[in-house]
């Protein structure tokens, strides 16, 4: 089991580039599928989850290439239609597949993702969009069976809640449905408008994407094309967050500032002076954070459920008391109890935690609880002052390209060891 060794108390300084959005590429990889011919997918990030999608590509019959931080992907002669249990379970997301292998294959079987360690993660919302787009559903013991002989159609669904995936998988599906879907209450994140952007590329009309109702005219087949992935906007304000827990002075280069609206003002509220240009964000931290009264999770343009965790990483350090209200998963709050080790003082109470500050952090050893929970381990222990160690980093390294090379490149002490003490 590999770990990463830090060795905290140092101030992050100088500039890194932020990876391709994970959240973007999974969903635009996944849709691939769908299309007649090559597509090159460009600034996908090299983290386990974009391999394991590859691997699900490569299951159902596409070939699929990473040459750098391009995915080429060719989905000619791809016929199946089944995504194994085992590969279900390495990546819950993977039912982003639903929709584009239901749409070229006309069935799908695929088992329930079940939980995962921030939540139940059901998927009712993707399988009542696709039975009204003219799917027959059977479920049986977390096995799911959909099946649309006669081809989807399109329909109007309105989401009772704005689901990132729900609203994915009725984007891809719907492209090539007979008519036109529209979706109420769509989920209006930036990886929404940058799947859009891939599918009409490739020849989809979409519109509406980013503003809560789209509309989806479904087209007869959908050619190859190349895209470029947006930044990950995550990725980048957790390295936001490592720059202001060391006291340090970051910019932060490729990313799109207004993607960051929320949590540039929290930055703020904790006493960083940020800048920002078209393609750069930089933090200056002061040397003590101050509190920040109250975050509450939302869905975009909210405050990301993502980045919640690396912020009360943060301000575990900072003069206060500040207060996390996680509104849309039900346990999110694993990574708390590791923080403790570091000698910070939080208490959970349901979907609420509390936050206050303490003038030291010493490092530790800590098991990492899932991909966010363990970015807020790596900020903890950039800020304590000592050694410490984060073990069970896979999970970390689903969602962030290599974090050792981007804190040493800040003049942070960070390193991987793998199971046999090798570096
Ligand atoms: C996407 O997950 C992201 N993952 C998550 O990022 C992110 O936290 C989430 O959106 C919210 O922004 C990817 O894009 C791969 P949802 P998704 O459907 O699509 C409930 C990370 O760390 N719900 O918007 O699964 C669900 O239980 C990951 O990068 C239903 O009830 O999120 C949750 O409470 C974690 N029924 C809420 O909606 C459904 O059918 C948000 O889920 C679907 C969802």
């Amino acid at each position: 089991m590999s770990s990463y060794v830090i060795e905290g108390g140092r101030r992050l300084l100088g500039e890194c580039e932020v990876q391709g959005a994970k959240n973007s590429a999974l969903p635009i990889l996944a849709a691939t599928l769908l299309c007649d011919g090559k597509c090159s997918v460009h600034n996908c990030p090299d983290i386990l989850d974009v391999g394991a999608t590859c691997d699900i590509l490569r299951h159902l019959g596409c070939t699929a290439e990473r040459n750098g931080h391009t995915v080429s992907v060719d989905s000619q002669g791809a016929s199946g239609f089944e995504i194994p249990e085992p590969l279900m379970r390495e990546m819950r997301s993977s039912v982003i597949f639903l929709g584009a292998i239901l749409a070229r294959n006309g069935r799908v079987r695929l088992s329930t993702p079940g939980g995962c360690e921030i939540g139940l993660r059901p998927i009712d919302l993707h399988l009542d969009a696709m039975k009204k787009m003219g799917a027959k559903i059977s479920e049986e013991y977390g096995h799911i069976e959909c099946s649309a002989h006669d081809g989807l159609h399109g329909t109007n669904i309105t989401l009772s809640f704005p689901s990132v995936g729900a609203t994915e998988n009725i984007m891809i599906a719907g492209s090539t449905a007979k008519g036109i879907t529209t979706v109420v209450n769509a989920a209006r994140e930036p990886e929404i408008s940058d799947l859009a952007d891939f599918l009409n590329c490739c020849g989809a009309r979409i519109s509406g994407a980013g503003q809560g109702t789209l509309t989806i005219e479904g087209v007869k087949k959908l050619s190859g094309c190349e895209h470029t992935v947006i930044p990950d906007r995550i990725a980048a304000a957790t390295y936001m967050a490592a720059a202001a827990a060391t006291g340090g002075h970051v910019r932060i280069d490729n990313i799109i500032p207004a993607h960051l609206g929320p949590v540039i003002d929290l930055f703020e509220e904790a006493g960083c002076r940020i800048t920002t240009d078209c393609k750069s964000v930089t933090v200056a931290a002061p040397k003590l954070l101050g509190s920040v009264k109250m975050i509450r999770t939302m869905p975009y343009p909210g405050f990301p459920t993502d980045i919640h965790s690396p912020i009360a990483a943060m301000l575990t350090k900072a003069k206060g008391t500040s207060v996390i209200i996680e509104t849309i998963f039900e346990n999110r709050f694993k990574y708390t109890g590791e923080l403790v080790r570091f000698g910070a003082k939080l208490r959970v109470d349901g979907r609420m935690a509390v936050i206050e500050g303490v003038p030291v952090l010493h490092g530790a050893r800590v098991i990492t609880p899932d991909l966010r929970g363990g970015a807020a381990l790596m900020i903890a222990g950039l800020a304590a002052e000592g050694e410490t160690v984060i073990t069970d980093i896979k999970h970390i390294e689903r969602g962030y390209e290599s974090p050792e090379k981007t804190i040493s490149g800040l003049s942070g002490l960070m390193r991987r060891i793998d199971n046999d003490g090798s570096e």
